[in-house]
């Protein structure tokens, strides 16, 4: 099958995209806007830039409105999130923030979630998931006008929670132990539980 991207609608190709471009990793943003209002939304076309300097990247799509999401939103005002990591166990509240919530309803309320200060950055982090970076913007770069539209937000790691539980005896990170979720198309999900080994070419 060949596929010209302009030949699909930009919803057809999503599907194209979402189910090739997989396992994607969850950036579960916490956000706050000036007047207060706490967000949380999850974001998977996520992932790290570089650690020199410390940096994520995700892309909040507008909505088919053509309307911004109240991430974007909260982060244009304030430059702050919270990026929370995403066990197995939190999968299911983690999907429930996803609604399609108004500006001023709280998500860390309607999920039962436990809201903990961050140290560096005002929005809060979420107590339930395993490890969270706190981050401020760098730039907010936009692809596309109109509806799905991306504003692409690249953030620096001021700082990184890792819940002790989670740590080996040498202090690094256990997969299993973490037990991470990665999304696929549709509504499917992955584990990160069936693992494997391949070492880099000396
Ligand atoms: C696992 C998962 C990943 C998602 N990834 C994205 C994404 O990368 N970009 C996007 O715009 N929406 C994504 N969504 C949808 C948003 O979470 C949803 O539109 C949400 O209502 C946005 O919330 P907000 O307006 O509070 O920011 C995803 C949803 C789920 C369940």
């Amino acid at each position: 099958m060949e596929i010209n991207p302009s030949d699909e609608s930009p919803r057809e190709f999503y599907f194209r995209m979402v189910s090739l471009i997989t396992p994607r990793p969850i950036a579960w943003v916490s956000t706050i806007s000036n007047s207060g209002h706490l967000n949380l939304a999850p974001y998977s076309f996520f992932n790290g830039v570089t650690a020199a300097p410390p940096s994520v990247v995700f892309s909040p799509v507008n909505r088919p409105d053509g309307s911004k999401k109240d991430t974007v939103l909260n982060i244009e005002q304030n430059g702050q999130f919270v990026i929370n990591v995403v066990s197995h166990a939190i999968a299911e509240k983690m999907n429930l923030t996803s609604g399609d919530f108004g500006f001023e309803e709280n998500e860390f309320e309607i999920a039962g979630l436990t809201t903990v200060d961050s140290l560096k950055v005002k929005p809060p982090r979420v107590k339930e998931s395993a490890a969270q970076f706190e981050c401020e913007l760098i730039q907010i770069v936009k692809v596309g006008d109109g509806p799905l539209a991306a504003n692409l937000i690249i953030g620096k790691i001021l700082h990184l929670h890792i819940a002790d539980e989670v740590l080996d005896q040498r202090g690094r990170v256990d997969s299993q132990r973490l037990d991470n979720v990665g999304r696929l198309g549709g509504a499917e999900y992955s584990t990160t539980r069936d693992r494997f080994e391949i070492s880099r070419p000396s």
